[in-house]
């Protein structure tokens, strides 16, 4: 019982001084600590950090939120501004509000017209507090912000698009409009590629259009000899295949990307429908643009197998090449000479300069609209290897680069397929892979004189069309030439009523 007792009384007596000695411990000076005291260790204690961004996401030591107006003197603006202006004050307050006085039915709108015209207030209806959060609204670049930059894309862009990075966030959700003078010192890069592209398609129309006017013109002036009705082969039935589909995909690229663009309008929201809606013509619109870019090369494997690789350079001279070369510019040259009377009519070869041209440009629009469409459709991928403000210029990129190929096709390319007299009311060519004998002796004389001269004109004649597949052909073209002409009407008269 006693020894019981004694080690009892140990047991508490060991258990009490063991707590004695670490509460005398922890009284004493903490040593062990001090060895950490320097500036550095100072400095992590007293950063606030979300943990998540170690390197960016800190505020400094010497940060003092701002919290209303800076007097005169105090210098919290003392940033490095950005372009040699000095940037607002407001951005940096926690309620860039604060003080403003707003009117109970006031909307953002009534008093940040520029920055509710966008892509994500117009288009996707995305609403201002989405992003910005509810009031009081912080300013952009104040410290704690969602919106500032080095949270930005995880605290707002990420809600909606998963997996945001910080370089997809810097794309410019309130994109300056583009034509601005104001946007060469603030984007410049955005300002350039506009007007480049808006030259590239100024240009082209104004050297195709009155051709093309004119051209028609003088066509209706000349004489033409009564053929008899004899056809000769022009296309192969793989050519024509390329053709088709490239007309089927230009055509529902062309509905799909005008009906969300127009999407403001009763027009847009009724050729959207006709894809199952705004969401579905975009699903639509990245699947045909893939299909696009797929025929495209199995296009560059068929011609790598036409190619005649023993007799280059020499074989891709010949007239049957639609190589650009010398003798076209010469040939343009004497068309128009021709168009005013100034000199004889051109001895054109299979191919013409315009012909050309139109091939070619289907290269230049495959290359621009197939790669800025790509790193938009897939933005999120692409912004690991470019910066987000890409996106911006992609964009307005793709969109002039499509009006461009839209008018081109629907308006010149449809003129001399269409209204010109040996076509009219449409050259079946590209359908039914023949021309009219006649018509080619008239308009492309070099090449009915090379076949007649190498003997291979017999071998070339076609044989005599199946009726009821030239009511097809028909049923296609002017099909193809109604939505074309529907969706260019479309698009021009609505155009004022959309946001740019
Ligand atoms: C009565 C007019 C008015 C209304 C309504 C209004 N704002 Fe503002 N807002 C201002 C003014 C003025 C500023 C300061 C602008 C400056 O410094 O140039 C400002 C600043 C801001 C800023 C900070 C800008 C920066 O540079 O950091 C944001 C963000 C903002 N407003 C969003 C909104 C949103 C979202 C709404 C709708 C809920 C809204 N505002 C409604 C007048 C208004
Ligand atoms: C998709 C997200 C998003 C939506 C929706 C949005 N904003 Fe913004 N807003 C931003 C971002 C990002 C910035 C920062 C821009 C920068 O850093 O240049 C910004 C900046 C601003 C600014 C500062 C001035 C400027 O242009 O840089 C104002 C003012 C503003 N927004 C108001 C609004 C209003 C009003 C709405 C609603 C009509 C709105 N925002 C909707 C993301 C959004
Ligand atoms: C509330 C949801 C929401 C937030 C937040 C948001 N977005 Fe969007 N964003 C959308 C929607 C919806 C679209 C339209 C998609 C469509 O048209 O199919 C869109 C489209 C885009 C596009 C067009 C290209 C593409 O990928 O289709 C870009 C770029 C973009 N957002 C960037 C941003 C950035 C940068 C931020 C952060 C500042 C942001 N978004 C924040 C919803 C959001």
């Amino acid at each position: 019982m006693i020894e019981n007792f004694r080690l009892f009384f140990l047991q508490r007596v060991g258990l009490l001084s063991g707590f004695v000695l670490l509460l005398a411990l922890n009284a004493l000076p903490p040593f062990a600590l001090a060895q950490n005291n320097n500036r550095l260790r100072l400095f992590r204690e007293r950063q606030i950090s979300s943990g998540y961004f170690n390197e960016v996401d800190v505020s400094s030591p010497f940060y003092l939120p701002l919290v209303g107006e800076p007097k005169a003197g105090r210098r919290y603006i003392n940033l490095p501004p950005r372009s040699g202006t000095f940037r607002r004050w407001r951005t940096f307050l926690a309620d860039s509000h604060y003080g403003i006085k707003i009117l109970k039915l006031q909307k953002c709108q009534d008093c940040h017209p520029r920055q509710s015209r966008d892509y994500h207030t117009v288009r996707a209806r995305i609403t201002c507090f989405q992003c910005h959060g509810d009031e009081p609204i912080a300013g952009i670049n104040h410290f704690y912000s969602s919106m500032n930059s080095t949270r930005r894309h995880s605290y707002v862009c990420a809600k909606c698009h998963e997996g945001a990075n910080n370089s997809y966030a810097s794309y410019v959700v309130h994109a300056p409009n583009p034509a601005a003078a104001a946007t060469r010192g603030s984007f410049p890069m955005l300002f350039f590629a506009f007007w480049i592209m808006v030259a590239v398609a100024a240009g082209t129309f104004a050297v195709f259009l009155p051709h093309t006017l004119i051209w028609g013109y003088r066509d209706l002036m000349t004489s033409h000899m009564q053929g008899d009705g004899r056809r000769i082969k022009r296309f192969s039935l793989a050519q024509r295949l390329f053709h088709f589909l490239l007309m089927l995909s230009f055509l529902t690229q062309a509905a799909t990307g005008l009906s969300r663009m127009y999407i403001e309008t009763q027009w847009g929201r009724s050729l959207a429908s006709i894809f199952g809606g705004y969401q579905w013509a975009l699903t639509i619109h990245k699947w045909v643009g893939i299909f696009m870019l797929i025929l495209f090369g199995v296009h560059l494997l068929y011609i790598f197998n036409k190619i005649e690789w023993r007799r280059l350079p020499r074989s891709l001279k010949s007239p049957d090449s639609l190589l650009p070369q010398w003798s076209d510019v010469r040939l343009a040259l004497q068309h128009v000479g021709w168009f005013f009377g100034r000199s004889t009519p051109p001895q054109f070869d299979r191919w013409g300069y315009w012909e050309k041209f139109d091939y070619w440009a289907v290269f230049w629009g495959m290359a621009i609209l197939g790669g800025t469409g790509l790193i938009l459709a897939y933005s999120l991928y692409s912004t690991r290897f470019i910066p987000g403000w890409t996106l911006n210029v992609a964009f307005w990129i793709h969109r002039l680069e499509a009006l461009l190929a839209i008018g081109h096709v629907f308006i010149i390319h449809f003129f001399i397929a269409h209204i010109r007299r040996h076509s009219f009311p449409m050259d079946r060519a590209m359908f039914e892979g023949t021309v009219s004998l006649d018509a080619a002796r008239q308009e492309k004389p070099a090449w009915i004189a090379r076949l007649e001269q190498n003997g291979e004109l017999e071998a070339v004649l076609a044989p005599k069309p199946n009726r009821k597949l030239r009511f097809l052909y028909y049923l296609i073209g002017f099909a193809a030439v109604g939505v074309g002409l529907f969706l260019l009407i479309g698009g021009l008269v609505q155009s004022r009523h959309i946001t740019w």
